[in-house]
């Protein structure tokens, strides 16, 4: 006996195998068992009568069903916030003269190396609660607001809690190379040489991450710096992603990508060069459309170039205290569409099956096909596209994580 099928919904199924729409079966069925898919198709070709079939049958009434959402750049774990940043940004300063100001990154560090480790937990998990009220069961989160060994590994000890707390998958990136410590000894250089020499290591001995991640910017890390770092991860058998041209023009995706990066992200200044090498490396290409929109950026990545090189484009919140305060995986495809003009099939496959490519996930997550994890969410609407219609609504009906209720 199956543990769960669903009857009587359609499917989303974004196999790129089916080659409807969203890869779309009508009228269909979906079957569970040890937390995998183990049957979808139409439901007239059931082999038997569904109540014989499985111990719990839901009868979906004409609802969808599609992949859980994943979102593939979060900095969900921080201390306090910065809403007062907002006023000075509504008022003309830049998140450049933020940050060259003290504010910024700086401002949040100060602000988590201070909160307790449960604070830092109880903040992340309300807002991960959030997300996952709209049908998330993958997400990624960064550390990066400590900059010391005790506040980066805080972080991700909380990251790794979530996981505990919560059905959901959690991807972890260590973000030491997020800002240069403010107030510390070190300069850009040298910190680099430190958290190659100490940090990376024993994150890696610890297994307190999966990725290493930084920050490519005039007010970040110079390429050949982010260079050094990826060496080192990769020496430790870590992945590498990158925060790519998002201010100014680094060459820091074609860095990325040289690496074997899963991810560039951002990417609003990224050039011709940096898309051909993303495509040739397989480097997904992260859309950030919150913190377009929350920055008043007007530079649009350049989305037709990345079509044509058939590089994949993932779409996350990029949730974070400063450039994205965005707790709405929903929004977030309703701006990839609206702000990136990405049809609604390439939004909710870049919440999907590229995100989660994002976070080297594909073989388990982010499509619905026999074997695969059941990562799932149920929703009211009447066809895929709507997910990404609506601004500010919620679907959701319920969700599953590796066939678990995450949402009921
Ligand atoms: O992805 N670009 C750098 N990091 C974050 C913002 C961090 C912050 O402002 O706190 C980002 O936009
Ligand atoms: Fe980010």
């Amino acid at each position: 006996m199956w543990d769960r099928l669903y009857t009587n919904g359609h499917v989303a199924s974004m196999d790129p195998n089916n080659s409807t729409a969203f890869g779309a079966i009508h009228d269909a069925a979906l079957g569970i068992k040890d937390g995998r898919i183990i049957w979808i198709g139409k439901g007239a070709d059931l082999l038997d009568k569904p109540d014989a079939l499985a111990h719990m049958v839901t009868d979906l009434d004409g609802a969808w069903i599609t992949p859980g959402l994943i979102d593939c750049h979060t900095h969900l774990v921080f201390g306090g916030n910065r809403v007062r940043e907002f006023d000075l940004r509504l008022n003309g300063a830049s998140y450049e003269d933020i940050a060259k100001a003290g504010g910024g990154i700086a401002a949040t560090v100060k602000a988590t190396r201070a909160a307790t480790e449960d604070d830092l937990f109880d903040s992340a998990l309300a807002r991960l609660d959030q997300m996952r009220a709209q049908g998330l069961t993958s997400i990624e989160v960064k550390s990066g607001y400590g900059l010391d060994r005790d506040t980066e590994l805080k972080m991700l000890r909380v990251a790794g809690k979530l996981a505990n707390a919560r059905p959901i998958t959690v991807r972890r990136s260590f973000l030491g190379a997020h800002a240069v410590p403010p107030d510390g000894p070190m300069d850009a250089n040298a910190y680099i040489d430190w958290l190659c020499t100490h940090m990376v290591p024993d994150i890696a001995r610890q297994g307190l991450a999966d990725a290493v991640d930084g920050f490519c910017e005039t007010i970040g890390f110079t390429p050949e710096q982010i260079d050094r770092l990826f060496k080192t991860a990769k020496a430790h058998g870590l992945a590498v992603k990158l925060h790519a041209e998002q201010l100014s023009n680094q060459q820091g995706a074609a860095l990325a990508a040289r690496h074997g990066a899963l991810s560039a992200d951002h990417l609003e200044y990224l050039d011709q060069t940096g898309v051909a090498a993303m495509a040739k490396a397989g480097t997904v290409a992260v859309l950030l459309p919150g913190a377009f929109y929350a920055l008043r950026e007007t530079k649009l990545p350049p989305v037709d170039d990345l079509r044509r090189h058939k590089v994949p484009i993932a779409i996350a919140s990029d949730c974070n205290p400063g450039s994205a305060p965005l707790l709405s995986p929903l929004l977030a495809l309703n701006m990839a569409c609206t702000l990136f003009r990405l049809t609604p099939y390439e939004a909710l496959a870049g919440m999907t099956i590229h995100a989660a490519r994002a976070l080297g996930l594909q073989a388990d997550t982010g499509m619905l096909r026999v074997g695969m994890a059941a990562d799932l969410a149920i929703w009211a609407i009447s066809e895929p596209a709507e997910l990404c219609y609506w601004i500010g609504g919620n679907p959701l009906m319920s969700s599953l994580h590796h066939g678990k209720e995450s949402i009921a």
